[in-house]
């Protein structure tokens, strides 16, 4: 079923149940967290919708949606190192609680640019920052991630948003990728 050139499967990381009951966990605590304030949920697009939509319906907050699409990697699977806003937020984040989701943290460089550059310069009333997964050992950018999904090792991968190429989105578990001495598989 994964045929990319140069890669093959690895692997199941995380099956759909084990991400469904950290998702639950996620949402209790940042339920808990935010009791009784307003939270705007920022997206990242592409790779967090799969997130998000589980995300928002497992807090019980009052919850507004936004959405961002930022560039960093193009088709590669290491980061440019640069940040481009390719879709900014349809409201305004003065004053409001941001909570940014994104699907995985790898150096920092888009997140670091996102919440103390470009966020923290439109005076909101808070900034933080879940992540479904985080590649510690890859950080170069110092950036303070508030909730972790689950920490992985220097993998790539895939499933559950995440994509290799705009590929495999959809899949409902986490698998990574390995390089293939075949072409294709
Ligand atoms: P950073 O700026 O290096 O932290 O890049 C984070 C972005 O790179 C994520 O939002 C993903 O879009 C992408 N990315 C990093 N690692 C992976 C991976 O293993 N699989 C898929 N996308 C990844
Ligand atoms: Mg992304």
């Amino acid at each position: 079923m994964i045929s990319v050139p140069g890669y093959e499967m690895g692997g199941i990381l995380f099956s759909a149940e084990q991400i469904h009951e950290r998702v639950r966990e996620l949402g209790q605590q940042i339920s808990e967290d935010y009791r009784g304030q307003s939270i705007t949920v920022v997206g990242i697009l592409k790779g967090s919708f799969v997130f998000m939509a589980d995300l928002i319906r497992e807090i019980d907050a009052d919850v507004t949606v936004d959405f961002m699409e930022v560039s960093s990697y193009g088709n590669a699977t290491k980061s440019s190192g640069n940040v481009k806003i390719k879709k900014d937020l349809d409201s305004s984040p003065a004053g409001r609680n941001i909570l940014i989701v994104e699907d995985i943290i790898d150096s920092g460089n888009t997140l670091k640019y996102l919440r103390d550059t470009y966020l923290a310069g439109k005076g909101p009333a808070s900034v933080r920052i879940v992540t479904l997964l985080d590649k510690p050992s890859r950080r170069t950018a110092d950036v303070q991630v508030d909730y972790t999904g689950f920490q992985i090792e220097d993998l790539f991968v895939i499933g559950y948003g995440l994509d290799y190429a705009q590929q495999f989105r959809q899949l409902p578990y986490i698998a990574y990728l390995e390089e293939s001495e075949q072409d294709v598989l």
